[in-house]
């Protein structure tokens, strides 16, 4: 198995240009479905989750072409078979995407329950029952959800909680129901308006995303459109805290400033002095960074994406923070391999308190889910010697040519077997 070994200690300088958002392609992916037209994305990051999000695509009859450059072509002349499996659902939950779509286009669908994961029970209660809402019949059975309907309906839909993907899933259910659908305190992620913004351009008719109402009104059908995505929040925030943590000069090509709002206060609160120019972010740390306190919160608030990488910053921060996770709760598997390299975190119900100490030291860990890895990556970059970062598998799945980024702006970084 792959792992990561990062000489730590050494400030960072120097360009990286930001990838597309795993989360806008996904859910952007999943509709294709809706189209016999074919859909033609760019700016999609070369990631695992695309691959398997393509395969899982490909299974069902979608011709998917050959990622190059950015580019990706998905055809879905015809679905021969509406089945997303167990093997491949549970290396990734976000497959249950593929649920709304499936149902609008062929009126049945058969998708595996995605199950636990490593940050929390994660359920897909508030998917079903939106669905349930526009007509559907949902019958869940070895650990599969078996779906049928005459044809959806538009329908009232007040979600219990904020869900990404919940209402991306019903949104892209609802582009081909029949009347009007409005989703209530639906999420206003960034990802959710990129996708409404490529469902728009294949002709749906959808108002309101990027706010807590969506509205809308389903078409008879969804025509082909050329689409790019969004670029990635999150990895721009990795790196951002990256560099504060391990102190230096970089700028970030091709990101999406307005999407880092939250992201940013906290970094300028920690020290770092941020300039913004169109798609350009620069940050420049001279010293050990503050200590900043958060509490994670649906967009516009904090991401839960950030936290980890956040807490890496605060392990070598002057003064203590607390960090409290709302969105998943358990969300901190990372604080026991950050004591690894010698933090100082003490935890209690959904709160860390982080205590920072002068320096860190490289030590063996291992990688327990995404975002996890990434403030790993983050403290073996400041700590003193080496890091060797274990099932580094999870980077893989979200973070491209990470390695090579950073070694391009000094990282002393490899992949080693
Ligand atoms: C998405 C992101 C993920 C991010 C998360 C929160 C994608 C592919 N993934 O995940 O990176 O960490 O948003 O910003 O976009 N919940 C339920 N019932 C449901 C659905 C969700 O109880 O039917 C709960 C979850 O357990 C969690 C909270 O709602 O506590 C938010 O989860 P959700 O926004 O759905 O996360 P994902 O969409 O899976």
């Amino acid at each position: 198995m792959d792992k990561l070994r990062i000489t730590g200690g050494r400030p960072l300088a120097g360009e990286v240009r930001v990838s597309g958002a795993k989360n806008a392609a996904l859910p952007i992916m999943a509709a294709a479905l809706l189209s016999e037209r074919p859909l033609l994305l760019e700016n999609v990051p070369r990631l695992m989750d695309v691959r398997t999000m393509g395969r899982i695509l490909a299974l069902m009859g979608v011709e998917v072409g050959t990622q190059t450059d950015g580019h990706l072509a998905l055809h879905a002349a015809q679905i021969r078979d509406p089945v997303a499996g167990y093997e491949l659902v549970k290396t990734m939950r976000a497959s249950v995407l593929v649920l709304g779509p499936l149902l609008a286009r062929c009126g049945r669908a058969r998708v595996s329950l995605p199950g636990g994961c490593g940050i929390g029970a994660r359920p897909v209660d508030q998917h079903v029952k939106g669905l349930q809402a526009m007509g559907a019949a949902i019958a869940i059975e070895h650990g599969y959800m078996d779906a049928t309907t005459r044809g959806l309906k538009g329908a009232h839909i007040v979600m219990d909680m904020v869900t990404v993907t919940g209402t991306e899933n019903l949104m892209l259910a609802a582009t081909l129901a029949e009347g009007t659908t409005v989703l209530e305190n639906a999420a206003r992620e960034p990802e959710v308006v990129d996708l409404a913004a490529c469902l728009s351009r294949m002709g749906a008719k959808i108002q309101g995303a990027g706010t807590g109402t969506i509205r809308i009104e389903g078409v008879r059908a969804l025509s082909g459109a050329t689409h790019p995505v969004i670029p990635d929040r999150i990895e721009t925030g990795t790196y951002l805290s990256a560099v504060a943590a391990a102190g230096g000069k970089v700028r970030l090509t091709g990101a999406a400033p307005d999407t880092l709002g939250a992201t940013l206060e906290k970094l300028r609160e920690a020290g770092a002095r941020i300039s913004v120019a169109g798609a350009t972010v620069q940050i420049e740390m001279a010293e050990r960074p503050r200590a900043v306190s958060l509490t994670t919160a649906p967009y516009p608030g904090l991401a839960t994406d950030m936290q980890a990488q956040f807490m890496a910053m605060d392990c070598v921060a002057r003064g203590a923070a607390s960090i409290t996770e709302t969105i998943f709760e358990n969300r901190f598997m990372h604080a026991l391999e950050l004591q690894r390299l010698g933090a100082d975190i003490t935890i209690r119900d959904n709160t860390a308190v982080v205590q920072g100490v002068e320096r860190l030291q490289g030590a063996n860990v291992m990688a327990t889910d995404l975002r996890a890895s990434a403030s790993l990556v983050v403290a073996g970059l400041v700590a003193q010697g080496e890091t060797v970062i274990d099932r580094i598998y999870h980077l893989d799945r979200g973070y491209e040519a990470l390695e090579h980024k950073l070694s391009g702006i000094g990282a002393k970084i490899a992949r080693v077997r």
